[in-house]
C-alpha cells in the first residue's frame, strides 16, 4: 500500500464540494471510469461499468443498497430505477448529497433513493440491514480500509455482498518512479492510500467476507483519461478552475499522471466482489 500523509479528511470534502460541477462537465452524473469492450461513448461505458458491477454483485429487484461514496448519486438512482431497489447514498460532501437528492426527486425516485451526507468512517448501520453495500471509487479516499471493510461486513445481511470498484497501487512496485507516481496520484486526488489488489482481498477476507470475484479492468477503462484529458484541452474547463482555486488546477494537471500510472502499471483498476457466509455468527 502507498500512502501519503499530506491528505486530510477536511480537504477531501472541500474538493467534492468545490469540484462537483467540473466532475459534471468532464463525466456526466457519475464519477467514475467507463468500462470499454469497442468505442462506445463514455457516457454508455460509465453505464456499462455500474451493469456490469451490478452483474458480479447479484443485484436483484427490490434489493437494499448502501452505496458508499455516492457522489452525485449516479449508481444509487439506476440501482433504484433498473432494478427497483432501496438504495441510500452517502457521501462526504453536502452539496453532492443535495445535488443526488435533487436529481432523485427529478426523476421521480425518492421512494427508493436518498441520501445521507456523513463521513462512512463514522457513520452507523444496523447489523445486516444491507443485502448489497456497493462502492465505486471511494475506498480509495478511506483512512483506515481494514475498518471500514469489517463495519460493511456487519452492515451486510449473511448471503449479501460487497462490491467494490477501487483504483490500485500495482501489486509489484519495481522501481522509486512507480512508488512516486502512485504518491503523486494519491497527493493529486486526494486518497490518503492506494492499496493494491492483493491488500483488497486481504481486507475483505480479514472481515470474514467470501470472495466471488476479483477483476483486473485496467485495460478496459483506462481510455476514460485519455477523452478526458482531450476534453480540458478543447474546453476552457482549465481557465475556469485557475479562477476558481489553484488546488483544483493541480487536480485536472494530475490527469497526465494517471494515464502515465496506468501505462507503466504503477497503478491497476480492479473490482471486487465478496459474500458474507450464511453461517456468520452476524
Ligand atoms: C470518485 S467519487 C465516486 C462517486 C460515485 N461513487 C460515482 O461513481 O459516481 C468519490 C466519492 O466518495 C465520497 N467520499 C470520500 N470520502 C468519503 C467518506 N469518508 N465518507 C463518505 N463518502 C466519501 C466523495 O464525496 C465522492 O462522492
Amino acid at each position: 500500500m502507498i500512502t501519503c500523509p499530506t491528505v486530510r479528511k477536511d480537504l477531501i470534502r472541500y474538493h467534492y464540494n468545490l469540484s462537483t460541477v467540473f466532475y459534471r462537465l468532464l463525466w456526466g452524473p457519475h464519477i467514475h471510469h467507463g468500462l470499454w469492450s469497442g468505442d462506445e461513448p463514455i457516457a454508455q461505458a460509465q453505464i456499462q461499468l455500474t451493469q456490469r458491477l451490478a452483474q458480479e454483485a447479484g443485484v436483484q429487484p427490490g434489493d437494499r443498497i448502501l452505496d458508499v461514496g455516492c457522489g452525485m448519486g449516479g449508481s444509487t438512482n439506476h440501482l433504484a430505477r433498473q432494478f427497483n431497489c432501496h438504495a441510500t447514498g452517502i457521501t462526504v460532501s453536502s452539496l453532492q448529497a443535495h445535488w443526488a437528492t435533487w436529481s432523485a426527486r427529478l426523476r421521480r425516485l425518492t421512494d427508493r433513493a436518498n441520501f445521507l451526507c456523513q463521513d462512512v468512517e463514522q457513520a452507523e448501520f444496523e447489523p445486516n440491514s444491507f443485502d448489497v453495500v456497493w462502492s465505486i471509487e471511494c475506498t480509495e479516499h478511506l483512512f483506515d480500509k481494514p475498518t471500514f471493510f469489517s463495519r460493511a461486513a456487519r452492515w451486510v445481511r449473511p448471503g449479501g455482498r460487497i462490491a467494490i470498484c477501487a483504483w490500485l497501487a500495482g501489486d509489484e512496485l519495481k522501481s522509486e518512479t512507480d512508488r512516486q507516481q502512485v504518491f503523486d496520484v494519491c497527493e493529486g486526488f486526494f486518497c490518503p492510500s492506494l492499496g493494491s489488489a492483493a491488500d483488497y482481498v486481504d481486507w475483505l477476507q480479514s472481515a470474514g467476507m467470501e470472495m466471488t470475484a476479483t477483476y483486473d479492468w485496467t485495460d478496459s477503462v483506462m481510455r476514460t483519461w485519455e477523452i478526458c484529458r482531450d476534453r480540458i484541452r478543447r474546453t476552457g474547463i482549465r481557465h475556469l478552475a485557475r479562477l476558481i482555486d489553484q488546488d483544483t488546477v493541480l487536480f485536472l494537471d494530475c490527469f497526465d499522471t494517471i494515464l502515465n500510472a496506468y501505462r507503466t502499471g504503477a497503478m491497476r483498476y480492479g473490482c471486487f466482489v465478496a459474500e458474507k457466509p450464511t453461517t456468520s455468527p452476524d
